[in-house]
């Protein structure tokens, strides 16, 4: 019976055929350990001179890291591992020899593995990441679907800028100049007028020359957009979702978070509500906790989101910044004109910012004005003030970075490691 190494709990003392990689091995005159990898898991095949015909054993000996195997044996308990079986292989055929694999079992430094992305993916840390954010991959669709979400691709290839045109890449459309999306917001707010409750999964792109352990070139973003939707009720679905993703990790990735070392009662933690501080607020805590010069009005960089992140075991939004340090499109809070209707998310541990959120301009002539101050006149935003112009409602919407999320819920340092392939200020390789 051929068959997969998740599925080998179905074949309990049974004899089944994997095909595999050799991932790692030990052995010594009378027991070879073999690391077996499939895609699927890690299971470890365990090989006595004793039991099989010499042959067996002196290839099970010669075997060199990662060659490509299919390895026949039987399935038995395995109480000492975490995933709980392992295989006593009987037979071995190699379907293709490896030689010198460059990643070995010692220790390599970040930019030797970087430049070895497409063979790092193999590794059990990285095999245990992909699984988690696939996981969250999978928990989104199944949440917005379940709260009645129609999910909208918006355009890649984009005419106008959507955060701010510091940050765009600008590429040839023809005889037009066109720009990588940055967010997909504008287009979503349409959809959500036609649709209204939406989301979008994808990549966007921002050239931000930023070195930092937050930022990738290149992420991938979900963004909701809710017509007749307030913030407050935006900030609900935000915890919702948040809460969800964490849940479904935790259920479906155990091996995976252990593998990673990753603290599942921090997880445990993350149930809604989540608490919510001003923008004035979390100044006033920020001196509190030595940043004297902080003055209103300043953004918040990674340290100071930190320091906030550190007084709570939840994700905490920061709500109501000042307008001059957010985006146009942000509603102004009816009580005060000199901050918005918005939210950012910030994760604990020090993960910083995964979700950016707020309500959005729908009077027309607010939103006119925004344009005159941004210098946003011209043809590519006129669509963009035709919401506000039939039939514009209230509405809210937000964008959770995948990268970021999935660094905190697996517990690992860098963003470069969430990404299959990431794009960094200095590497397109490979
Ligand atoms: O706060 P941002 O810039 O918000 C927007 O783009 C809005 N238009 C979203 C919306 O309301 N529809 O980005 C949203 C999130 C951030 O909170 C962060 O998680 C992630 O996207 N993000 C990045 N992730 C990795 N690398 C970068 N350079 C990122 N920039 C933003
Ligand atoms: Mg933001």
């Amino acid at each position: 019976m051929k068959t997969t190494i998740n599925q080998v709990s179905k074949y309990l003392d049974q004899e089944v055929t994997i095909g595999a990689w050799l991932a790692n091995k030990r052995s010594s005159g009378k027991i070879a350990f073999l690391q077996l990898r499939d895609g699927t898991g890690f299971i470890q095949g365990v090989i006595a001179k004793a039991d099989v015909p010499e042959e067996i054993f002196t290839t099970a000996k010669s075997l060199t890291q990662e060659s490509s195997l299919y390895v026949t044996g039987t399935i038995v308990k395995d109480t000492r591992s975490p995933f709980g079986y392992e295989m006593q292989v009987k037979k071995i055929e190699v379907i293709h020899e490896a030689k010198d694999y460059p990643i070995t079992p010692k220790e390599h430094g970040t930019e030797f593995l970087m430049d070895h992305r497409h063979l790092w993916l193999r590794s059990k840390k990285q095999h245990a990441i992909m699984k988690i954010r696939n996981q969250i991959i999978q928990a989104t669709y199944q949440f917005f679907a379940k709260e009645g979400f129609m999910k909208i691709d918006p355009p890649i290839l984009t005419g106008s800028a959507a955060e701010g045109t510091t940050e765009l890449f600008h590429t040839q459309y023809f005889e037009e100049e066109a720009y990588l999306s940055q967010s997909g917001q504008l287009y979503m707010e349409a959809a959500a007028m036609a649709l209204g409750k939406v989301f979008s999964f994808g990549p966007t792109f921002r050239a931000e020359k930023s070195k930092t352990r937050r930022h990738l070139i290149e992420f991938w973003m979900i963004e909701p957009e809710m017509a007749f939707t307030t913030h407050e009720e935006s900030l609900e679905v935000q915890e919702q979702y948040v809460q969800y993703i964490v849940e479904s990790v935790l259920q479906n990735c155990q091996l995976e978070l252990n593998t990673l070392g990753r603290s599942v009662e921090k997880l445990e933690k993350i149930k809604a509500p989540f608490p919510r501080i001003t923008y004035d607020k979390a100044i006033e805590l920020l001196r509190e906790k030595g940043f004297n010069d902080i003055k209103w009005g300043e953004d918040f960089g990674a340290p100071h989101e930190t320091a906030i992140a550190e007084s709570f075991e939840k994700p905490v939004f920061i709500t109501h910044y000042p307008k001059d340090i957010k985006a146009f499109y942000m509603k102004p809070d009816p009580e005060r004109d000199d901050v918005v209707l918005c939210a950012d998310l910030i994760a604990p541990e020090g993960y910083g910012e995964i979700i950016g959120g707020s309500a959005r301009i729908d009077d027309l002539s607010l939103m006119e004005q925004r344009y005159i101050e941004h210098n946003l006149a011209g043809d590519a935003y006129k669509w963009y003030l035709e919401l506000r112009k039939y039939g514009s409602v209230p509405h809210a919407g937000f964008g959770l970075g995948l990268e970021r999320t999935v660094a905190w819920i697996c517990g690992v340092e860098h963003v470069r490691e969430t990404i299959p392939f990431p794009r960094l200020l200095n590497r397109l390789y490979p």
